[in-house]
């Protein structure tokens, strides 16, 4: 067995005669963290959408922990992201009005567990992302950053393998976007395999891994480059774009 995570192969997406995503090859294994950087309209959520289920590719295989997805229901594939994956976007997607702790609580009301259980496990999840003493505020009560840190909560709930965050920095302030870039490397170190897609090419340089796309494409993946130059004993060989 491999510790893919996400394994995608020969993987395209087209909209009419639009495609936007290519022939795609990639595995993430276990643990990594990894970027995935473009300008805008290059494919990423596209990419990431596919690798959440969240829409199926026009061509190719998709393996999400260890399920290829053409082979399941639609049923089986909410099922499939309920327990494996986690989604962060850059608008927050928080409902107005309802305290902190109900907002990341009501990421469980599908999964079977009481009331008083949803929100301790909320509240503990709101801890880790250091806002325990805000449970009670509405979402406008919050700074950017604070709003991105409770979808983090919402995201990490149910303790998914998986964490799949879209320009989750886009809205923020260069500070709070720190803030938020660190607690996603806190929660890699604790084991969460995590995707982030990006255009800002700092972010992805200042990650262990970079796959760059391009009109649909991959045009780069940092972690071939340093295959390539291991295998050739040390010998430079990155590609340059
Ligand atoms: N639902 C859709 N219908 C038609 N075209 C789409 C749709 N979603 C994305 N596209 C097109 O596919 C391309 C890639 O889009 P997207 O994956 O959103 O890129 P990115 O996230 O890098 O900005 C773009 O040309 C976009 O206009
Ligand atoms: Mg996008």
């Amino acid at each position: 067995m491999s510790d893919a995570v996400i394994e995608l192969r020969g993987v395209s997406r087209t909209y009419g005669d639009v495609t936007a995503l290519r022939d795609a090859d990639l595995t993430v294994r276990r643990g990594e963290l990894l970027a995935v950087v473009g300008p805008s309209g290059s494919g990423k959520s596209t990419l990431l959408n596919i690798i959440g289920t969240l829409q199926r590719p026009s061509a190719g295989l998709v393996r999400i922990a260890g399920h290829d997805v053409s082979g399941l229901t639609d049923r089986e594939l909410s099922a499939l992201r309920a327990h494996a994956v986690g989604f962060v976007f850059q608008q927050f997607h928080l409902a107005a009005g309802v305290p902190v702790l109900d907002n990341v609580a009501d990421g469980l009301l599908y999964s079977g567990r009481p009331g008083a259980e949803r929100r301790r496990l909320a509240e503990r999840a709101l801890r880790r992302v250091g806002l325990g003493h805000r449970l009670q505020h509405r979402p406008h009560q919050l700074s950017g950053g604070e709003k991105q840190r409770v979808a983090i909560a919402r995201a990490v709930l149910g303790d998914p393998p998986l964490l799949l965050a879209d320009e989750p920095t886009g809205a923020l302030d260069s500070v709070s976007g720190e803030i938020v870039m660190e607690l996603l490397r806190e929660l890699n170190a604790s084991g969460t395999t995590v995707v982030i897609i990006t255009h800002d090419r700092d972010i992805a340089a200042a990650l262990p891994r970079a796959v760059h796309l391009k009109d649909g494409l991959i045009v780069h993946d940092s972690q071939d480059s340093r295959d390539v130059q291991d295998s050739r004993d040390g010998v430079r060989t990155e590609v340059s774009l």
